[in-house]
C-alpha cells in the first residue's frame, strides 16, 4: 500500500518537474520515457532522453523527423504498434543508438541506414521476407541480431558478412528451406534456426563459424546431422527433425560437445556415441529405439530414452556410466530389467520407469536413488529385498499397478521416504495394511493411498484416511497392545535414522 502511494507521488512529482513530458508518457529522472497508446512519436520528447519505450500504439510509419531532437538516444523500443514502414535514413544520425527493438509490428524490410553504433537489433514478429547485404552494412559493433517469426526464405553468405562482431543470431520461425555458406561470422557463439523448413545445409556453411557454441536446428526437415560442425560446439539441438540415423564418427571432432538433443526423430538405433567424449546430456525421447544406445559416453549425466520401444535393460548397457544422475526410460515396453543393471551408476538419483511392463521392482537398484517412478506397470508386490538399499529414496511412485499387499519391513527400510504414491492399486485392507499405515504416518511420509478393493466390507474405503477402517484397527490394536510393547523393547530403533529432517525435502528432479 505504501509502495503504491509512493509510486503515485513519484509519478506526479516527475510530471511536475518535467513539464515537457508528452501526454500518455511517463518521464523519469533516469532519462527513460515510456509511452502507450500513441498515434505518432511525440515531437516534444526531452532531448536528454536515453531510453524511449513505446508500446501498444498505432504508429503506421516512422520518419526521420520523429527523431530530430533525440541527440542522446541509446535505446529505442517500439512494441506492438502496427508499424509498417520506416522512412529511409530515419535512424542514420542517431550516433549514440545502441539498441533498436521493433517487435511485433508489420515491417516488410529491415530499416535502412542503421547507425554504426548499434549493438542490438531485434525485429522479431514482423513480415520481413528478404535480407540484403546492404541492410547491415557498417554495423561493425552489432552483437545481437534477432529476426524470429518473419518470412525470410533464404540466407546467403553475403547477407550478414559485414557483421564482424555478431555473437548471437536468432532466425527461428521463418520460411528457410536451405542455407548456404560460408558464413563469415568469426565471433558468433549462438545461432538458432528452429522451426524453419530446412532440409539441406550446405557442407561449407560452418567453415567460418569457429566460435559457435550453441546451435539449434530443432523443428526442421533434416534427415542428417550436418557435417563439418564447428569444433567449438557445446550444445546441438536437432529435435523434431527426420533423422533416421546418426553417424557419430562425423562428429568425433566435437570434443567439447556436452549437450545433444535428438528427441522426436525417427531413430531406431544409436551406436557409437562414446566418440563424443565430453557429452553429459543425451536426449532421445520420442524416437523408435528398440534397444538402449550401444556404447555411451562415459561422462554422461543425463540420458533420456523415454517414449521409445525399449524392451530390456541390462548391466552391459550401463557398465561405464559412473556419472549418470538422471535416467528416463518411461513410456517404453521394458519387461526385462536385469538385477543390478544400474549398480555401476553410483551417482544415479532419478530413475523414471513409469508406463512400462515391469512385473516387479528391479532388484539391486543403486542406493543413491532419490526418486523412483514406477507408476503404470504391472507390479504385484513390494518386498524388502527390492528396496532395502534405497536409503536415500525420497519419492516412490507406485500408482496404477497391481499391488494388493504391502510388506511392512519394506517400508521400514526406507528411512528418508517423503512421498509415496500408492493409489490406483487393488488394496486388500487387512489389519497388516493398517499397520503399514501407522509406520508411514510415524515417518511423516506423505501418502496417496487409494481405495480398498478387498475385503468386501471395506471396498471403496480409502486406506489412509477412512474412519471406519481406523476404528476397526484401533479395536484390533487394543487387543494386541501388550505383545507389541514387548516387541518394541526387544528391538530398539535408532531414532535418528527415522527422524525427519526438513532440509532433505529438496531433491534435484527437474534439471537442465
Ligand atoms: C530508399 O532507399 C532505397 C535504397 O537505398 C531506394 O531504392 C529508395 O528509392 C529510397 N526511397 C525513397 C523514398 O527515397
Ligand atoms: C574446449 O573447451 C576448452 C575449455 O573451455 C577450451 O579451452 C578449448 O578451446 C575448447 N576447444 C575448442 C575446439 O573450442
Ligand atoms: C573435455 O572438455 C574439457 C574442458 O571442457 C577439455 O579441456 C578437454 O579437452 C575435453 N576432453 C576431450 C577428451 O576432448
Ligand atoms: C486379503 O488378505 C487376507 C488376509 O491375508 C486374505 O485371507 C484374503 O484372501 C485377501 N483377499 C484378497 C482378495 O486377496
Amino acid at each position: 500500500m505504501h509502495l503504491i502511494y509512493a509510486f503515485f507521488i513519484l509519478l506526479s512529482l516527475s510530471d511536475g518537474f518535467n513539464p515537457n513530458c508528452p501526454g500518455r508518457c511517463n518521464c523519469d529522472s533516469m532519462q527513460l520515457v515510456q509511452c502507450y497508446r500513441l498515434t505518432e512519436v511525440p515531437s516534444n520528447i526531452p532531448s536528454t532522453t536515453k531510453r524511449l519505450y513505446i508500446s501498444h500504439s498505432k504508429i503506421q510509419h516512422l520518419q526521420l523527423s520523429d527523431f530530430n531532437q533525440m541527440l542522446a538516444l541509446e535505446d529505442f523500443i517500439l512494441l506492438a504498434s502496427g508499424t509498417e514502414s520506416v522512412e529511409n535514413d530515419t535512424f542514420k544520425t542517431l550516433g549514440t543508438l545502441k539498441t533498436l527493438e521493433l517487435w511485433k509490428n508489420k515491417l516488410r524490410q529491415v530499416p535502412s541506414a542503421l547507425p554504426a553504433s548499434l549493438e542490438v537489433l531485434i525485429l522479431n514478429d514482423n513480415s520481413i521476407n528478404v535480407l540484403h547485404g546492404s541492410d547491415f552494412e557498417g554495423l561493425m559493433k552489432l552483437k545481437i541480431l534477432e529476426l524470429k517469426n518473419n518470412l525470410i526464405s533464404s540466407l546467403s553468405p553475403s547477407m550478414l558478412s559485414s557483421l564482424v562482431s555478431l555473437q548471437s543470431l536468432m532466425l527461428d520461425g521463418n520460411d528457410m528451406e536451405a542455407i548456404a555458406g560460408p558464413q563469415l561470422l568469426p565471433h558468433l557463439t549462438h545461432m538458432s534456426l528452429e522451426n524453419n523448413k530446412l532440409h539441406l545445409i550446405s557442407g561449407s556453411f560452418f567453415t567460418s563459424l569457429q566460435s559457435l557454441q550453441f546451435l539449434s536446428f530443432s523443428g526442421n526437415f533434416l534427415t542428417k546431422i550436418p557435417i563439418n560442425l564447428p569444433k567449438s560446439l557445446l550444445s546441438l539441438k536437432m529435435e523434431r527433425n527426420q533423422l533416421r540415423m546418426v553417424r557419430f564418427r562425423d562428429m568425433k571432432h566435437l570434443e567439447n560437445l556436452s549437450h545433444l538433443y535428438l528427441s522426436e526423430n525417427l531413430l531406431s538405433s544409436i551406436n557409437g556415441a562414446q566418440q563424443l567424449t565430453n557429452l553429459t546430456t543425451l536426449e532421445l525421447s520420442q524416437n523408435q529405439l528398440q534397444m538402449l544406445p550401444f556404447r555411451l559416453p562415459v561422462k554422461l549425466q543425463k540420458l533420456d530414452c523415454s517414449n521409445n520401444l525399449i524392451q530390456k535393460v541390462t548391466a552391459q548397457d550401463f557398465q561405464d556410466l559412473r556419472d549418470l544422475k538422471h535416467l528416463f526410460l518411461d513410456n517404453n515396453i521394458v519387461s526385462l530389467f536385469e538385477a543390478g543393471a544400474l549398480q555401476r551408476c553410483s551417482q544415479l538419483s532419478n530413475l523414471a520407469l513409469e508406463r512400462n511392463l515391469l512385473l516387479s521392482i528391479p532388484l539391486r537398484l543403486p542406493g543413491t536413488l532419490a526418486r523412483l517412478d514406477l507408476k503404470g506397470n504391472a507390479i504385484r508386490d513390494i518386498s524388502e529385498r527390492e528396496v532395502r538399499d534405497l536409503k536415500q529414496l525420497h519419492v516412490l511412485n507406485l500408482r496404477n499397478n497391481k499391488i494388493s499387499a504391502l510388506d511392512l519391513k519394506a517400508l521400514e527400510s526406507l528411512p528418508r521416504l517423503r512421498h509415496l504414491y500408492l493409489d490406483g492399486n487393488p488394496w486388500n485392507c487387512t489389519c497388516s495394511r493398517l499397520k503399514a499405515r501407522e509406520v508411514l504416518m510415524a515417518k511423516g511420509t506423505d501418502v496417496r493411498g487409494g481405495q480398498c478393493a478387498a475385503p468386501a466390507e471395506q471396498q471403496g474405503e480409502s486406506w489412509m484416511s477412512s474412519k471406519k477402517i481406523m476404528r476397526q484397527y484401533e479395536h484390533h490394536l487394543y487387543l494386541t497392545e501388550k505383545s507389541k510393547e514387548t516387541k518394541k523393547k526387544s528391538k530398539p530403533e535408532d531414532p535418528s535414522s527415522i527422524s525427519i529432517n526438513m532440509d532433505d525435502d529438496d531433491y534435484d528432479y527437474e534439471i537442465d
